[in-house]
Protein backbone atom coordinates (compact mmCIF):
# COMPACT_ATOMS: atom_id res chain seq x y z
CA UNK A 1 0.00 0.00 0.00
CA UNK A 2 0.83 3.37 -0.53
CA UNK A 3 -0.22 6.49 1.15
CA UNK A 4 -0.24 10.04 -0.55
CA UNK A 5 -1.13 13.46 0.44
CA UNK A 6 -1.15 16.49 -1.47
CA UNK A 7 0.86 19.60 0.64
CA UNK A 8 -0.16 21.83 -2.09
CA UNK A 9 1.95 22.90 -4.99
CA UNK A 10 3.86 20.72 -6.19
CA UNK A 11 4.56 19.28 -2.99
CA UNK A 12 3.89 15.37 -1.98
CA UNK A 13 4.41 12.99 0.85
CA UNK A 14 4.88 9.70 0.10
CA UNK A 15 4.21 6.77 2.95
CA UNK A 16 4.77 3.03 2.41
CA UNK A 17 4.13 2.49 6.23
CA UNK A 18 7.75 2.10 6.95
CA UNK A 19 9.02 5.15 4.91
CA UNK A 20 8.40 8.34 4.72
CA UNK A 21 9.28 10.50 0.96
CA UNK A 22 8.53 14.17 0.72
CA UNK A 23 8.80 15.69 -2.93
CA UNK A 24 9.38 19.68 -3.39
CA UNK A 25 8.32 20.68 0.00
CA UNK A 26 7.19 24.45 -0.70
CA UNK A 27 5.96 25.44 2.60
CA UNK A 28 7.48 28.39 4.06
CA UNK A 29 5.89 31.55 1.70
CA UNK A 30 3.34 29.07 0.01
CA UNK A 31 -0.13 30.75 0.86
CA UNK A 32 -1.90 26.81 0.63
CA UNK A 33 0.36 25.10 2.42
CA UNK A 34 -1.29 23.00 5.38
CA UNK A 35 1.75 22.34 6.92
CA UNK A 36 4.94 24.09 8.82
CA UNK A 37 8.48 22.40 7.79
CA UNK A 38 8.60 20.93 11.28
CA UNK A 39 5.39 18.84 10.89
CA UNK A 40 7.47 17.15 8.19
CA UNK A 41 9.32 13.70 8.75
CA UNK A 42 10.02 12.21 6.08
CA UNK A 43 13.15 11.03 6.01
CA UNK A 44 13.27 11.15 2.06
CA UNK A 45 13.57 14.60 0.76
CA UNK A 46 13.33 14.31 -3.58
CA UNK A 47 13.91 17.55 -5.01
CA UNK A 48 12.67 18.06 -9.03
CA UNK A 49 14.80 21.60 -9.45
CA UNK A 50 16.19 24.41 -7.75
CA UNK A 51 13.47 26.81 -7.84
CA UNK A 52 12.09 28.18 -4.72
CA UNK A 53 8.87 26.51 -5.41
CA UNK A 54 10.16 23.19 -5.00
CA UNK A 55 13.99 23.59 -3.50
CA UNK A 56 11.55 25.45 -0.75
CA UNK A 57 12.26 23.91 2.75
CA UNK A 58 13.98 21.12 1.66
CA UNK A 59 16.74 21.37 2.78
CA UNK A 60 15.76 22.59 6.42
CA UNK A 61 13.81 19.31 6.45
CA UNK A 62 16.18 17.02 5.81
CA UNK A 63 18.56 18.26 8.44
CA UNK A 64 15.86 18.33 10.82
CA UNK A 65 15.34 14.75 10.42
CA UNK A 66 18.91 13.66 9.69
CA UNK A 67 17.27 12.49 6.37
CA UNK A 68 18.64 12.07 2.93
CA UNK A 69 18.35 14.67 -0.28
CA UNK A 70 17.80 13.16 -3.30
CA UNK A 71 18.56 14.87 -6.52
CA UNK A 72 20.63 15.48 -9.08
CA UNK A 73 24.29 16.25 -8.89
CA UNK A 74 24.45 19.49 -9.23
CA UNK A 75 21.65 20.45 -6.53
CA UNK A 76 22.81 17.74 -4.63
CA UNK A 77 26.14 19.09 -4.44
CA UNK A 78 24.73 22.15 -3.53
CA UNK A 79 22.51 20.31 -0.53
CA UNK A 80 25.80 19.03 0.50
CA UNK A 81 27.66 22.32 0.51
CA UNK A 82 24.74 23.29 2.69
CA UNK A 83 24.99 20.30 5.43
CA UNK A 84 22.86 17.82 4.00
CA UNK A 85 23.29 14.18 3.32
CA UNK A 86 23.10 13.32 -0.20
CA UNK A 87 22.29 11.06 -2.36
CA UNK A 88 23.34 12.24 -6.20
CA UNK A 89 21.73 11.05 -9.53
CA UNK A 90 21.24 12.46 -12.53
CA UNK A 91 18.19 12.20 -15.60
CA UNK A 92 17.87 8.47 -16.92
CA UNK A 93 19.58 7.02 -13.69
CA UNK A 94 17.58 5.22 -11.07
CA UNK A 95 19.12 3.90 -7.39
CA UNK A 96 17.44 1.22 -5.17
CA UNK A 97 16.73 2.69 -1.84
CA UNK A 98 15.24 1.39 1.44
CA UNK A 99 12.02 2.53 0.55
CA UNK A 100 12.26 1.23 -3.34
CA UNK A 101 13.31 2.18 -6.60
CA UNK A 102 13.38 5.89 -7.95
CA UNK A 103 14.32 7.37 -11.33
CA UNK A 104 14.88 10.79 -12.68
CA UNK A 105 13.27 11.65 -15.73
CA UNK A 106 13.74 14.57 -17.82
CA UNK A 107 11.89 17.74 -17.71
CA UNK A 108 11.94 21.00 -20.14
CA UNK A 109 11.70 23.72 -18.16
CA UNK A 110 14.82 25.45 -16.30
CA UNK A 111 16.68 24.87 -12.93
CA UNK A 112 19.17 27.82 -11.88
CA UNK A 113 19.44 29.44 -8.06
CA UNK A 114 18.53 33.47 -7.76
CA UNK A 115 22.39 34.14 -7.72
CA UNK A 116 22.95 32.22 -11.42
CA UNK A 117 23.90 29.44 -10.27
CA UNK A 118 23.96 26.26 -12.31
CA UNK A 119 21.90 23.51 -10.69
CA UNK A 120 21.83 21.07 -12.85
CA UNK A 121 18.68 20.13 -15.38
CA UNK A 122 15.49 19.92 -14.26
CA UNK A 123 14.02 16.59 -13.36
CA UNK A 124 10.80 14.22 -13.12
CA UNK A 125 11.09 11.23 -11.05
CA UNK A 126 9.14 7.76 -11.02
CA UNK A 127 8.94 6.53 -7.75
CA UNK A 128 8.42 2.51 -6.75
CA UNK A 129 7.24 2.49 -3.33
CA UNK A 130 4.68 0.50 -1.46
CA UNK A 131 4.24 -1.83 -4.94
CA UNK A 132 3.23 1.27 -6.65
CA UNK A 133 4.79 3.23 -9.10
CA UNK A 134 4.02 6.99 -8.80
CA UNK A 135 5.22 9.87 -12.14
CA UNK A 136 6.16 13.19 -10.27
CA UNK A 137 6.55 15.63 -13.63
CA UNK A 138 8.26 17.96 -11.75
CA UNK A 139 8.07 21.53 -13.60
CA UNK A 140 8.05 20.32 -17.35
CA UNK A 141 6.19 21.55 -21.14
CA UNK A 142 4.47 18.83 -22.49
CA UNK A 143 7.24 16.49 -24.30
CA UNK A 144 6.62 13.07 -26.26
CA UNK A 145 8.86 11.38 -24.61
CA UNK A 146 6.34 10.87 -22.05
CA UNK A 147 4.92 8.20 -23.67
CA UNK A 148 8.01 6.38 -23.31
CA UNK A 149 7.73 7.00 -19.60
CA UNK A 150 4.06 5.39 -19.87
CA UNK A 151 5.68 2.39 -21.44
CA UNK A 152 8.71 1.21 -19.67
CA UNK A 153 6.54 1.67 -16.57
CA UNK A 154 2.89 1.06 -15.74
CA UNK A 155 1.80 4.28 -13.72
CA UNK A 156 -0.52 4.03 -10.52
CA UNK A 157 -0.43 7.59 -10.44
CA UNK A 158 0.70 10.70 -12.79
CA UNK A 159 0.87 14.09 -11.08
CA UNK A 160 1.11 16.60 -13.59
CA UNK A 161 1.44 20.29 -13.57
CA UNK A 162 -1.55 22.07 -14.38
CA UNK A 163 -1.09 25.91 -14.06
CA UNK A 164 0.29 27.31 -17.20
CA UNK A 165 2.88 29.91 -17.51
CA UNK A 166 5.77 28.18 -16.16
CA UNK A 167 4.91 24.72 -17.30
CA UNK A 168 2.06 22.52 -19.12
CA UNK A 169 -1.18 24.37 -18.70
CA UNK A 170 -4.79 22.40 -18.86
CA UNK A 171 -4.67 21.59 -22.87
CA UNK A 172 -1.09 20.29 -23.24
CA UNK A 173 -1.77 18.29 -19.50
CA UNK A 174 -4.21 16.46 -21.15
CA UNK A 175 -2.58 15.32 -23.59
CA UNK A 176 0.41 14.39 -21.40
CA UNK A 177 -1.89 12.44 -19.98
CA UNK A 178 -2.69 10.43 -23.09
CA UNK A 179 0.90 9.69 -23.35
CA UNK A 180 1.89 8.71 -19.92
CA UNK A 181 -1.75 6.64 -19.46
CA UNK A 182 -1.89 6.01 -15.99
CA UNK A 183 -4.54 5.00 -13.46
CA UNK A 184 -4.77 8.30 -11.97
CA UNK A 185 -4.29 11.55 -12.61
CA UNK A 186 -3.46 14.19 -9.70
CA UNK A 187 -3.13 17.85 -10.91
CA UNK A 188 -0.42 19.98 -9.40
CA UNK A 189 0.87 23.48 -9.28
CA UNK A 190 -1.65 25.77 -9.82
CA UNK A 191 -3.35 28.43 -7.71
CA UNK A 192 -0.25 28.98 -5.78
CA UNK A 193 0.28 32.38 -7.45
CA UNK A 194 -1.74 35.02 -9.52
CA UNK A 195 -0.39 33.73 -12.81
CA UNK A 196 -0.86 30.15 -12.63
CA UNK A 197 -4.62 30.33 -11.72
CA UNK A 198 -6.40 27.56 -13.21
CA UNK A 199 -10.23 25.54 -12.46
CA UNK A 200 -8.69 22.04 -11.43
CA UNK A 201 -12.40 20.79 -12.01
CA UNK A 202 -11.93 22.02 -15.88
CA UNK A 203 -9.51 19.65 -16.07
CA UNK A 204 -11.22 16.71 -14.03
CA UNK A 205 -14.07 17.07 -16.26
CA UNK A 206 -12.03 17.29 -19.63
CA UNK A 207 -10.05 13.74 -18.66
CA UNK A 208 -13.73 12.64 -17.57
CA UNK A 209 -14.81 13.07 -21.94
CA UNK A 210 -11.95 10.47 -22.37
CA UNK A 211 -12.39 8.28 -19.63
CA UNK A 212 -9.62 8.72 -17.97
CA UNK A 213 -9.70 8.98 -13.99
CA UNK A 214 -8.77 12.18 -12.30
CA UNK A 215 -8.21 13.24 -8.36
CA UNK A 216 -8.29 17.14 -7.46
CA UNK A 217 -7.07 17.08 -3.94
CA UNK A 218 -7.42 19.30 -1.10
CA UNK A 219 -4.55 20.86 0.42
CA UNK A 220 -3.23 18.13 3.09
CA UNK A 221 -6.17 15.59 1.89
CA UNK A 222 -4.75 12.03 1.66
CA UNK A 223 -5.53 9.32 -0.42
CA UNK A 224 -4.19 5.59 -0.28
CA UNK A 225 -3.23 4.31 -3.93
NI1 LIG B 1 10.35 25.68 -11.59
MN1 LIG C 1 7.51 25.67 -10.06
Amino acid sequence: MLKLTYLSHSSFLLDDGTHQIVIDPFITGNPNSPVKPSDIKAKFVVLTHAHGDHLGDGLTIAKQNEGLVIAVNELANYAAEQGCITHNMHIGGGWNFPFGRLKFTIAHHGSGSPEGRYMGEPAGVVIKMGGKIVYHAGDTGLFLDMKLIGEIDKIDAFLVPIGDNFTMGIDDALRAVEFVNPALTIPMHYNTFPVIQVDPEQFKAKLAKNEKECKVMNFGESIEL
